[in-house]
């Protein structure tokens, strides 16, 4: 596992009056990193002029592919070792066996910047997933609310960095956002990869056709918001969306010998089902929205949450993403 220490946790304040924020959920980061297990961004060399940053993109999805072959399917191990956050340490089951999130306050609340993807795309990639992972896991998987997929780019607060900010920096943060927007193109996007991840979660992974490349809108944002935390969570060139969170074992057919069957090929199997059906599939963004997280991974789990909407202005000679 890469995350074999908790990180450290620092806590900056913009504003000196602020009172000092507790060091809040390494549960929550632990979460985080074993989910997509790369290091941070700032150990990843900058996009090479000449360099396709497409290729980047698929070299980065060929490893989280492997990453189940390499770990196994880890996520029904439960609570293995002290340090690994188990989903299911998430979600509460209940008497009729649905699951439901286990909130917690995010405390300070973590400001997160997303593309959002347009619930008539997301439907066609829900039902998709449904039909294949229903059937077997009835209630032990947490499907993402189509209505709040997203694709996660830019904090300028997260649980391992937080930075407490004021009503009026947070207003700051958000015209600063809208100023990066304006220049944002829309993207044509493609369903490069649909990948199982050692941990159980089902990712989405995407590539570019045209627009704006979130690598060069995660360079906007860095420059727009100098306070933002230095490390950020996921590499440059990532363009991901979380499809659904498995919570427990499979229910398979009594002719299938739970002794001979091998997990790890079931699940690429499944996995591969999903793939026939909407690999390819092609969506447009055009949204970037500034979400302040009330609950932790409030987007993920139907939490409390705040949301600005900022639409893309296509257009470089209004904003160029300085404050
Ligand atoms: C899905 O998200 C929308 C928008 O945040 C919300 O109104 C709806 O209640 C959510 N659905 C569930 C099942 O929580």
């Amino acid at each position: 596992m890469a995350a074999t220490k908790p990180p450290s946790c620092s806590t900056r304040l913009r504003s000196p009056a602020s009172t000092a924020a507790a060091c809040f959920l390494p549960a929550a980061a632990l979460f985080l990193l074993v989910l997509l297990r790369r290091p941070p961004m700032g150990s990843f060399p900058p996009a090479v002029p000449g360099g396709s940053v497409s290729s980047r993109r698929a070299e980065l999805y060929g490893r989280m592919a492997r990453d189940l072959d390499e770990r196994g399917a880890a996520f029904l191990e439960g609570g293995e070792t002290s340090q690994s956050l188990t989903l299911s340490e998430l979600f509460d089951t209940r008497e009729d066996g649905a699951v439901v999130p286990r909130l917690k306050v995010a405390n300070p609340p973590v400001r997160a910047n997303v593309l959002y993807l347009d619930p008539e795309f997301a439907a066609v990639i829900s039902k998709a997933v449904k039909e294949v992972f229903l059937p077997y896991f009835n209630q032990a998987i947490w499907f993402q609310n189509t209505s709040i997929y997203h694709f996660s780019m830019f904090h300028t607060s997260h649980h391992l960095e937080p930075i407490v900010a004021t009503v009026e920096q947070i207003e700051a943060e958000v015209g600063a956002v809208k100023r990066v927007s304006e220049a944002v193109c829309p993207l044509r996007i493609v369903l490069d990869r649909v990948v199982l991840t050692s941990t159980g979660v089902l990712l989405g992974l995407w590539q570019v056709e045209s627009g704006t490349d979130p690598a060069d809108i995660r360079s906007r944002l860095r420059e727009a918001l100098p306070h933002a935390p230095q490390k950020q969570l996921y590499d440059p060139v990532l363009l991901h969306t979380s499809l659904a969170r498995i919570l427990g074992h499979p229910k398979l057919p009594q002719e299938g010998s739970a002794q001979s069957l091998d997990r790890v090929k079931f699940f690429h199997d499944l996995v591969a089902q999903v793939n026939r059906k909407i690999r390819g599939f092609k969506a447009t963004v055009s949204e970037l929205w500034f979400v302040e997280e009330y609950d932790v991974l409030a987007l993920a789990l139907n939490g409390k949450m705040k949301v600005r909407r900022l639409q893309f202005g296509c257009n470089e000679g209004l904003g160029n993403g300085k404050i």
